[in-house]
């Protein structure tokens, strides 16, 4: 279920995002600063601290209740955070999509934890939202994320200029998208 802690192996987990998460997101984020800077939008110094992270997660918390995003956090053996996956801008009607958004912590990258992670988002989203589709943009040579992505099951569909400002320029992106299931929209509220 959607609001589930999910066992992802070696005692890394995914759960939903809540605002006890705003400490361990800002260490997290500090100690993982330089290796995600060419890859980020430039941030304000105060989306370093814990009191940034509580005004951020408020924003997230407040945008869930809404409909328009889903957070989750990748956390350790000791809750603390070690990652993030947001499904952003969640539309419903006949588009039923949304866009992902993830990051994980320096020390545990490598790992295959954002695959495991984005696995799971994708059939959470399939089966509990009831998407149907996820798109997913990186900057051009942004390898790792693209694994990612590949591995996902995502392919890609196009290329779009100066598509989002990261590190410090507008950057031409490539661009992905997962089918997730191409039935009837059932079950659905909207
Ligand atoms: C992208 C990111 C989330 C990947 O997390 P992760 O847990 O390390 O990912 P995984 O371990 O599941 O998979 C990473 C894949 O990329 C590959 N990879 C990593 N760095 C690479 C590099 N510099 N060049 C080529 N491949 C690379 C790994 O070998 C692995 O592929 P493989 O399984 O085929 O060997 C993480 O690197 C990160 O947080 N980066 C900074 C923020 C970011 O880029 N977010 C995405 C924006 S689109």
């Amino acid at each position: 279920m959607i609001d589930d802690v999910h066992p992802l192996g070696a005692g890394i987990r995914l759960r939903p995002t809540t605002m006890a998460d705003a400490a361990s997101r800002a260490a997290s984020l500090t100690r993982s600063r330089a290796y995600m800077k060419p890859w980020e939008p430039e941030r304000p110094e105060s989306f370093y601290t814990e009191e940034g992270q509580r005004e951020r997660l408020a924003g997230l918390l407040a945008d869930r209740a809404a409909g328009r995003v889903m957070p989750w956090v990748l956390c350790d053996g000791e809750d603390r955070a070690v990652g993030g996956f947001n499904l952003n801008a969640v539309a419903l009607g006949p588009f039923r999509s949304a866009t992902l958004g993830y990051w994980v912590d320096v020390a545990h990258a490598g790992r295959g934890l954002a695959t495991a992670a984005v696995r799971l988002i994708c059939e959470l989203a399939r089966d509990e939202l009831r998407l149907h589709r996820i798109e997913a943009g990186t900057v051009l040579d942004n390898t790792a994320s693209q694994r990612v992505l590949a591995k996902c099951g995502f392919e890609e569909f196009g290329m779009a200029p100066a598509y989002l400002h990261i590190d410090g320029e507008w950057r031409d992106h490539r661009l992905f998208q997962r089918i997730l299931h191409d039935g009837p929209v059932t079950g659905a509220e909207d």
